[in-house]
């Protein structure tokens, strides 16, 4: 089979449009125009009410959309969860991560379906309270990982199944941009208050991701983290200068750095780094190294967690080193379109989610665990609740 018919094999579903989805949005901000813009793309779809913390803001994203008849006159997300008339089936959850938990939870708890932006949360404690609610609930709850839809990914996962790289030993992930805080549009990813994490969370999540549900999502064991936020503290900082912000350096609460040598089950060493900011063009491609084989993954430009170009694998044949280029496989679709399509073909099929949080979990736990190693300035052992 070639790439092209790889491609081919991502099967394309009919959409019954005679069930429609209710689909509600709590957040109004950034990401919410992505999600707004491709469930407007999908034929089965009625957006029927939206809810934001600031007044008047919901309210606005909708009329900027030209949607009309959506209800936003509630002052929180609970009060729009309660509202009974609006049937809702789903709700996308678009707020800044330190309120990723608790809308989840209440929304599972309502008996509605979940498309939860990444990160997954803030600290295991809340992925595993998160989890404890989709369970009691029976509903569908994806995380918004949208590179998994990528083939790219996929490819890389299939290579990594097919056993053409032995066993599996060593991986470095991680990418990173030169001047990449993210804030065009206000401080939600820079406050503590607001994101709990930075560049850790918010493409360290993906970076992870890339590698953990290739290699089958094994269990993290240790992990001996690093937090750093030298340029995001620094009122100097060459896009606060630029943007008029040099405040910004006062209000930075996060990391804008991170790096970490974590144990995973199996014998699997993980070597991870990620920046928002750095005096570097790339922290490094992300490599895969097995006894037969090994794979590189080019990093890209603005680390976004997708695949930078073509891959390499390095093997032997007949006893000869070599390498097979795994050609860069262009995708049709839009990823995010595929994110919402997806999601909404598990709630009207009751299926499985595309990106289950059983498979983002020992992401977070990795994530925490480095938060908390940093802090501690030692290794910390990963210990998983059960749930
Ligand atoms: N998948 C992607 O490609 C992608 C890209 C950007 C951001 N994100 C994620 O999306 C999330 C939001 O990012 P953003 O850039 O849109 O942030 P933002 O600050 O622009 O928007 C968040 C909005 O949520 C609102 N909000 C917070 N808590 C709320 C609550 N309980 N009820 C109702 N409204 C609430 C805020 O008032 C704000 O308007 C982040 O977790 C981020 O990591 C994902």
């Amino acid at each position: 089979m070639g790439l092209d018919d790889f491609k081919k094999n991502q099967e394309k579903k009919v959409i019954d449009t005679n069930k429609k989805v209710r689909v509600g949005i709590i957040g109004t901000g950034w990401i919410a125009d992505a999600h707004i813009a491709s469930y407007l793309r999908q034929p089965d779809v009625e957006i029927v009410a939206g809810a934001d913390l600031i007044p008047g803001k919901a309210k606005a994203f909708f009329e900027k959309h030209g949607v009309e008849g959506v209800k936003t006159d509630y002052a929180s997300h609970k009060e729009m969860l309660a509202d009974k008339s609006l049937k809702l089936d789903a709700v996308s959850i678009c707020t800044y991560n330190r309120q990723h938990a608790q809308p989840a939870i209440d929304s599972l708890n309502a008996g509605i379906n979940v498309l939860l932006e990444k990160p997954f949360t803030v600290t295991l404690d809340e992925a595993v309270e998160v989890i404890k609610a989709e369970k009691a609930s029976g509903k569908i709850l994806s995380i918004g990982h949208q590179p998994r839809m990528d083939a790219n990914m996929k490819m890389i996962k299939k290579i990594c199944q097919s056993g053409q790289l032995g066993q599996i030993y060593y991986i470095q992930t991680g990418g990173g941009r030169r001047r990449g805080i993210p804030t065009p549009y206000g401080t939600s990813f820079i406050e503590d208050k607001t994101a709990g994490l930075g560049a850790l969370g918010d493409i360290g999540c993906y970076s992870l991701d890339m590698v953990l549900n290739a290699v089958g999502n094994p269990k993290p064991l240790t992990v001996s983290g690093y937090k750093s936020a030298f340029f995001g503290k620094d009122p100097n900082y060459s896009n606060y200068v630029k943007t008029g912000h040099p405040e910004y350096a006062s209000i930075f609460g996060v990391d804008d750095f991170a790096a970490a040598f974590i144990r995973l089950e199996g014998g699997i060493i993980l070597d991870f780094r990620i920046a928002w900011a750095m005096n570097l063009d790339t922290s490094g491609d992300t490599i895969i190294m097995g006894t037969k084989g090994s794979l590189r993954i080019p990093s890209t430009e603005c680390w976004n967690g997708t695949v930078g170009g073509a891959m390499t694998i390095y093997h032997e044949v007949c006893g000869e080193q070599t390498q097979t280029t795994v050609p860069i496989i262009k995708m049709e679709e839009n990823l995010f379109d595929l994110k919402i399509r997806t999601f909404l073909d598990a709630v009207k099929e009751g299926g499985t989610a595309p990106v289950p949080s059983s498979e983002i979990l020992y992401n977070q736990a990795i994530i925490d665990g480095i938060a908390r190693s940093a802090e501690a300035g030692k290794e910390v052992e990963i210990v998983i609740p059960e749930i």
